[in-house]
């Protein structure tokens, strides 16, 4: 088989970009690849490279090597119609001819999960040092003398275990976490009965809806089929959305729960009567850290983890998990898995 036409089929084929300068600058050839980037009206052919990229340091690079007909090659990063490319820039030289070859990687996946994870970082940082900072505060005044008058030590003391209390609860949601996203977590399956699983979850929340003030009820019909899961990642989901439930929502409101049978699938509604939510919000509540209210949220107890577990448990059992809230009105989160047949 000849060589140019592997050759040419390595460029039509290959995942990343090339663009071929002449010596002038104007465009000799671009593959699929790099069109597919960077669409030109009517091709890119004799177009000098200027109307066909606009970042302006890698122009500014290509311009020094025409300048200069020679140099080693040299890598670039760019960001282009918002995404990002390394770019590597090779000149070509062969008697008084001179090109430019230019390979083009995208790097817009890298550079979003890089993102994520500075950003993590920075999240779980922030959120450890608020309360240790606390620890640190109220037990150094207790150090320098507070500790004599009983009241006060008292009183700091309980201020440092609740601090203590929420690391404590931060650093198990994590662990959950990134267990359930490494898929170190396996879901056990086993027929659930979800009623009794709700009503033993939401006895256990009569206690903390009475003491603000909100009534908590279920409605839930009798011969509702079991659905196969894991029961205590299911009793994890059902906690947090009746613990945001009955968190989000103010004194005199109403908290309830409803499931019933549909379509082959068992489907629970969380209802509430609370602050609801802005529709800019929603899409990203899921998100780890994401808090609509940051303050209210924080002084509340929340670290924003709560939703992203939920949904990391639903997916888990190819369930679905639906929203649906009105500012001002109330929410309702609701979560549909397969029945057993
Ligand atoms: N039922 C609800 N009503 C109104 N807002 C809600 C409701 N549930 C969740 N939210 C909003 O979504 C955000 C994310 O919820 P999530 O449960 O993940 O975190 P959190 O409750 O703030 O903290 P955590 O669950 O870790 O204690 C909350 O901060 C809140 O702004
Ligand atoms: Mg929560």
């Amino acid at each position: 088989m000849g060589k140019n036409i592997i050759l040419e089929t390595i460029a039509r084929e290959m995942q990343a970009g090339v663009l071929v300068l002449n010596k002038e600058g104007a465009a000799l050839y671009a593959n699929p690849y790099f069109l597919n980037s960077f669409p030109i009206d009517n091709g890119v052919e004799d177009k000098p490279v200027g109307e066909i990229i606009k970042n302006s340091s890698l122009l500014k690079k290509v311009d020094h090597f025409l300048q200069s007909r020679g140099g080693k090659s040299e890598d670039i990063e760019i960001s282009e119609a918002s995404r990002f490319f390394k770019v590597h820039v090779v000149p070509l030289k062969e008697k008084e001819d001179f090109s430019l070859l230019l390979f083009l990687q995208d790097i817009t996946e890298e550079k979003r999960v890089e993102t994520i994870k500075k950003d993590f970082v920075a999240n779980v940082s922030h959120e450890l040092r608020t309360p240790l900072a606390s620890i640190k505060g109220y037990s150094e005044t207790l150090l320098d003398g507070g500790m004599d008058d009983k009241e006060t030590l008292k009183e700091f003391l309980r201020v440092i275990d609740r601090h203590a209390t929420r690391m404590a609860r931060l650093i198990d949601d994590l662990l959950t976490l990134s267990r359930l996203e490494s898929h170190q977590m396996t879901i056990v399956s086993a027929p659930v009965d979800l009623k009794e699983l709700i009503l033993y979850i939401t006895t256990g929340f009569e206690k903390q809806a009475r003491d603000k003030g909100i009534t908590l009820s279920s409605q839930i019909p009798d011969g509702l089929p079991k659905i196969l899961g894991d029961r205590d990642r299911l009793e994890q989901v059902m906690v947090n959305l009746l613990d945001n439930a009955i968190k989000y929502t103010p004194s005199g409101g109403n908290v309830s729960i409803n499931a019933g049978k549909n379509n082959g699938n068992v489907k629970v509604n969380v209802k509430d009567t609370g602050f609801g939510i802005p529709a800019d919000d929603i899409p990203r509540i899921f998100e780890r850290f994401y808090r609509v209210d940051k303050a209210r949220s924080r002084d509340l107890g929340g670290t924003g983890l709560g939703l992203a577990i939920v949904k990391h448990i639903i997916q888990g059992h190819n369930g679905k998990l639906h929203v649906e809230s009105t500012p001002g009105k109330g929410s309702t989160f609701s979560f549909s898995l397969k029945a057993c047949d």
